[in-house]
């Protein structure tokens, strides 16, 4: 299985398995990061599931819908490589992503 590394909020970093086709969210919550609430449960109306994704896999992330976008616009911790990680669908392509979890907001 592809692999996900999640960088907590305190920068401890570790390296999980993510089943292809579970979203990214998904893929840090069934790991045990409980410090990623993802309120809502994916349907991107929460923004709790923000997380700042390596530069280095921007090109391979699929684009930002304008709910997103919006949400995003909500978190005082946004940057340039913000993404909500229930958007963002784990495939094979993604091996080796890098994700800091955001602040809290
Ligand atoms: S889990 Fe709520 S927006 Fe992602």
């Amino acid at each position: 299985m592809p692999k996900l590394i999640v960088v907590t909020r305190e920068g401890e970093s570790r390296e999980v398995e993510g089943e292809v086709g579970l979203s990214v969210m998904e893929v840090i919550r069934d790991n045990g990061f409980d410090s990623l609430l993802a309120l809502c449960g994916g349907c991107c109306s929460c923004a709790t599931c923000h997380v700042h994704v390596d530069p280095e896999f921007a090109a391979k992330l699929p684009p930002m819908s304008a709910d997103e976008d919006d949400l995003l616009d909500s978190s005082s911790d946004r940057d340039d490589h913000s993404r909500l990680s229930c958007q963002l669908q784990f495939t094979a392509e993604l091996d080796g992503l890098r994700v800091t979890i955001a602040a809290e907001d």
